[in-house]
């Protein structure tokens, strides 16, 4: 995959939106400093220079379901990490946690127009950060938290880069197969949630992931409900 590389960007994820006309399908980009990182509902994503890992990949013209991509991107973060013997989970749609702490968030951006049609998938992975702002503390972690040992930010590049297009391979094949592997690691799979319903919050058990990416939870009231995207609050986890 071709792959570009800046000291400073605003933000990886924007980088690519704004070159999309003229960047080869399955690229990447990295940058050190990211002065206006991007995290989902309109948060701020911090990235420490050295410390965090700040990469997006661009897909031209998406054969799968935004959802699917988002399954494969982080099957392979999970497998990365068991590189460097850490387990991980995946918070359903986009967080990797290990032990009620975010080591890694995920945001998919896509555009799907007469004129346009990518799907961007930006990754932002502590690697090295030795502590985090107040804010949120306790509630994020990092691979030298867990390990003690300092990465190659290039290192964990190439190895998430080397499983992305493992899986992308397999899945374009025969989805599916992964789906088994990807339940494996889900910390939402039959716990209970809270998630947002239209403008009121709901809270049920989730059933199953379906092979589309969404989840089937069954509420208080015993009805199903499948939701493709928000966020979902787990008890005992960080909101
Ligand atoms: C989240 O958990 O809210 C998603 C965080 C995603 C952060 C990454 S860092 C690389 C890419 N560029 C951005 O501006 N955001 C993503």
């Amino acid at each position: 995959m071709k792959h570009f590389h800046f000291d400073t960007l605003t933000s990886t994820n924007d980088y690519l939106k704004e070159h999309a006309h003229e960047l080869p399908d399955l690229c990447y980009v990295t940058a050190t400093n990211q002065t206006n990182g991007k995290g989902r509902n309109q948060r701020v994503w911090l990235n420490e220079p050295q410390s965090s890992l700040a990469l997006s990949i661009f897909i031209q013209h998406p054969k799968l379901e935004m959802n699917q991509y988002s399954i494969l991107i982080a099957l392979s973060i999970i497998e990365m990490l068991q590189k460097y013997h850490i387990k991980a989970m995946i918070k359903w749609p986009n967080d990797i946690v290990i032990d009620k702490k975010k080591i890694c968030g995920i945001l998919l951006e896509g555009r799907y127009d007469t004129y346009q049609n990518f799907l961007i998938i930006g990754v932002g992975i502590n690697i090295n950060n030795q502590n985090f702002a107040d804010a949120i503390s306790k509630k994020a972690t990092s691979m030298f938290l867990q390990t003690n040992t300092i990465y190659s930010l290039k290192e964990v590049e190439k190895n998430l880069i080397k499983y992305f297009k493992k899986n992308l391979k397999k899945s374009l094949q025969y989805f599916n197969n992964q789906m088994q592997t990807y339940k494996n690691y889900s910390c939402v799979l039959n716990q209970i949630i809270t998630f947002d319903y239209g403008n009121s919050k709901k809270t049920g058990q989730v059933k199953e992931i379906l092979d589309d990416g969404s989840l089937l939870i069954v509420d208080e009231e015993n009805h199903e409900i499948k939701i493709n995207y928000g966020e979902v609050t787990l008890q005992n986890l960080y909101d």
